[in-house]
Formats: structure tokens, sequence, C-alpha cells
């Protein structure tokens, strides 16, 4: 591991664990897209470990999981996922018992708001929490930008389709678990906040009003409407 990832990535569990660390080392390589980089996986990983004990689940596989689980993205950001099943299966091959490495590759193929089928076991819920997560925040805004210049949006265009996400998220309940929703409430905010304030800075009226909806939806009507004060005196 390099001294940089140390920050985000809990060495004291995962060092202790050879075989994870042999996963951690092979999944380094796999990632070259700038928004889905090894460090967002790490990320992952690292949210899953404050996730996993509310709803019980597997804190190994969610780790293997989350370090591979957008590695089906890695050189081609303009697409969706394609399927990296096989890809994962061959990786994990050796390491782990058949059983374990299904149970991983469910938790990539459902772990998306686009996959067509909805996670169901708590290391898939746990794994799709974590993953959200790191699109909320000033992390996730950041990343989010970082995706639009990959696909050549310009800033209003990006703006849009941020807030197209957002309102498509909202609308169909963003978190799966206890800890994914307490955790993402304030990411949340921050995100809205930011996006909501860029629309009024460009003179966006009608995404600012969006933008305002996704936040009280997010936030609930009346922390809501204190926080629309509050960003409304601040910025
Ligand atoms: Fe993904
Ligand atoms: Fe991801």
């Amino acid at each position: 591991m390099q001294l940089s990832d140390k920050k985000v990535f809990n060495m004291a569990v995962y060092m202790s664990d050879p075989v994870i660390n042999s996963v951690y080392e092979e999944a380094r390589i796999k990632y070259c897209s700038a928004s889905h980089d090894f460090s967002h996986a790490v990320r992952v990983a690292d949210h899953c470990h404050s996730i996993a004990p509310s709803v019980s689940a597997d804190i190994r596989i969610c780790t293997v999981a989350a370090l591979l689980h957008d590695i089906g993205r890695s050189d081609r950001s303009e697409h969706e996922h394609f399927d990296s099943s096989e890809d994962v299966r061959k990786l994990l091959d050796g390491k782990f018992d058949p059983v374990f490495i299904g149970r991983v590759v469910k938790c990539i193929e459902r772990h998306s708001s686009s996959s067509l089928e909805f996670p169901e076991s708590p290391e898939e819920k746990t794994i799709f929490d974590a993953d959200k997560l790191d699109g909320y925040g000033y992390t996730g805004v950041a990343r989010f930008f970082t995706y639009a210049g990959e696909n050549r949006l310009d800033i209003k265009q990006a703006l849009n389709e941020a807030i197209r996400r957002m309102e498509s998220i909202e609308r169909r309940g963003s978190f799966l678990t206890p800890a994914g929703r307490r955790m993402g409430r304030s990411r949340a905010f921050r995100a809205f906040a930011y996006y909501l304030s860029l629309a009024r800075e460009f003179g966006l009226e009608d995404e600012e009003i969006r933008m305002r909806d996704v936040l009280i939806a997010s936030q609930g009507k009346i922390a809501g409407n204190i926080a629309l004060a509050l960003i409304k005196l601040l910025y």
C-alpha cells in the first residue's frame, strides 16, 4: 500500500489479512478513470466499515466487493458499467471459496442505481450505500465535475445532469441502511447546498428551484427550510 492511501484505508484491519491485501494490490491496477479511480474504491471500502455493523454484514465480503466494484468502468467512463463478473471471478479464484466469490459478485452486480437487480443481502445493501456516500459531500461534487470533464460537459450541462441524478435518487429513496441514511443526510446537504449556490451564481432560476425541492425532500420540510435560509444567508 502507498502512504497516500493510509489516510482513508483502515490499515490495522487489512494489513493483517494477506489475502485481502493481495486483492488490494491487484485491484489498484484495474482502475484508470479519474472520477471512478482506485481511491474511490478505497473510500467505499472505508465507508463499508461504518455501515456494515448496522446491518450485520460480513465485512470481508464488503471489503473485497468495494475494492473491485467499479473495475467494470475503468477505461470507458462515457459508458455505464459493463459486466465485470468474469474478471472478478478470475481475480478471486483460488483466494476464496466459490460461495464467498458468488456473494462478492452479487454485491458488484447490484451496487449501482442503474443495476437491473435490486440489492437484497446486508452486504449488497452496504456496498450500495457506501458507493452512494462517495457521490455526496464535497468529495461527491469534486468527483461529479471530474466525471463531467471526462464526458465533455460544460458547467451548465454538468449542473443539469447533477440535478437530474439527485432528483432521481431522492425519488427512489437514496439509502438502504440506517447508518447509510444517517451519514448520507449531512453529506447530501453539503452537495445540495453547493449545487443550489452554483445555480444561483449562474442565474439559473429553474435549476435553483429544482435543487431547492431536492434539498427539502432530502432533509425534511422543517430542516430543509432552515437549511435554505442558512444557505441564503451564507452564500
Ligand atoms: Fe459503480
Ligand atoms: Fe462506485
